[in-house]
């Protein structure tokens, strides 16, 4: 008699997280927040606050907590709901970090050297960067894979870090004769959110660390800021493009035509279809209207829960208690194959 594999069939998820690393902007909300929101009704939803990534650089240890309860602001603001989607910190879930060590222990040196995020954010100085900076992408994998998650909705900068996590996956499940054991999840970029530009330069992402507050719209700027940057938003003379094959050689207008799009749920090609060939002066203000009318209620919801921070760890309580309910033996069984003693 031959043993029938097992199969790890498992039922499809969806995970991402964001990390507490600073005021969150248009590119987080477009790029991850609207497809959280989105997802959670069509799948079991894992949304957490990377808080063990976000110390990966100096974060000051009055401030942490309170940075984590901003993040969860926005996730309520922008629709997640903790009956639908677990919502919790990842430091409050321990099998994250426990993954993520066996996993040191399966990746290669190499594949880690490949990483660009890497690259950027340790600069000139590599020896003096945290050993976590470098090892940053196996935790993201654990956070992925201890929930055997299926789906990853991410902007298109996490793309090379959901690559190393498939890898990840593929080795373990074969190292240890568990084919299928964790899922190969697939990253979700779609959309023309997926990579918002900078405002003051159409060649660098939008992003918290940036030091120019004009390059980024925060998500609890109110609408004078939003509209101002918008006005102030680097662009060219010319009227803007007609085709989408002309956009693309002017990375700025692209920028702010892809926002148009991504805020109005348009393509690009009807954004263009009604504003191609007019001026900066006429698509500006259009823009910052529709930028303020969308990301205004959101700042305000944000504001709103912010006013009451025992609701939102009531939402990080029951969050990390439904999380750890998958997570545990998954982790569990990852023990096993692994081989570890046990009583
Ligand atoms: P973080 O905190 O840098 O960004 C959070 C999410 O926002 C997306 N994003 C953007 N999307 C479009 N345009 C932009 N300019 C832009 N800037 C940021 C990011 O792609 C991300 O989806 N490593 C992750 C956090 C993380 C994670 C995970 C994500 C940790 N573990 C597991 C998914 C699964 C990060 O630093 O995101």
């Amino acid at each position: 008699m031959t043993d029938a594999p097992i199969s790890y069939a498992g039922p499809e998820r969806v995970l991402s997280g964001v990390q507490c690393s600073g005021a969150l902007h248009l590119g987080n909300y477009l790029g991850a927040l609207v497809k959280f929101a989105r997802l959670q009704h069509e799948k079991q939803t894992f949304i957490f606050v990377a808080d063990l990534h976000a110390i990966t650089v100096w974060q000051e240890p009055e401030k942490l907590a309170s940075q984590t309860r901003e993040i969860v602001a926005a996730y309520l603001a922008a629709g997640l709901d903790p009956m639908k989607a677990a919502i919790f910190a990842q430091s409050s879930v321990r099998e994250h970090a426990e993954l993520a060590w066996i996993f040191n222990c399966v990746a290669r040196l190499g594949w880690l050297d490949r990483m660009t995020q890497f690259k950027e954010k340790s600069g000139q100085h590599k020896e003096r960067s945290s050993v976590g900076l470098y090892t940053y992408p196996v935790l993201q994998a654990a956070d992925i894979l201890v929930y055997k998650a299926t789906h990853v909705p991410v902007g298109e900068d996490q793309k090379q870090h959901l690559e190393l996590t498939r890898d990840i996956a593929a080795k373990f499940n074969n190292d240890f004769k568990a084919p299928g054991f964790f899922p190969l999840p697939e990253p979700l970029t779609q959309g023309p959110g997926a990579r918002v530009m900078s405002l003051r330069d159409g060649s660098a992402k939008m992003s918290k660390s940036d030091p120019s507050d004009n390059s980024r719209i925060n998500l609890l700027d109110d609408a004078d800021a939003i509209a101002s940057k918008i006005r102030k938003a680097k662009t060219d003379p010319e009227p803007l493009s007609e085709t989408l094959e002309d956009l693309k050689t002017r990375p700025e207008a692209d920028n702010l035509v892809g926002i148009y799009a991504a805020l109005s749920g348009l393509s690009k090609e009807q954004v263009l279809a009604e504003f191609g060939g007019k001026g900066f002066g006429t698509f500006k203000p259009a823009l910052a209207d529709l930028a303020v009318s969308v990301m205004g209620p959101i700042g305000d919801r944000m504001r709103g829960f912010l006013d009451d921070p025992g609701e939102i760890d009531a939402v990080l309580a029951k969050g990390a208690a439904d999380a750890r309910n998958v997570a545990a033996p998954v982790l569990d069984e990852t023990k096993k194959l692994v081989g570890f003693w046990r009583a």
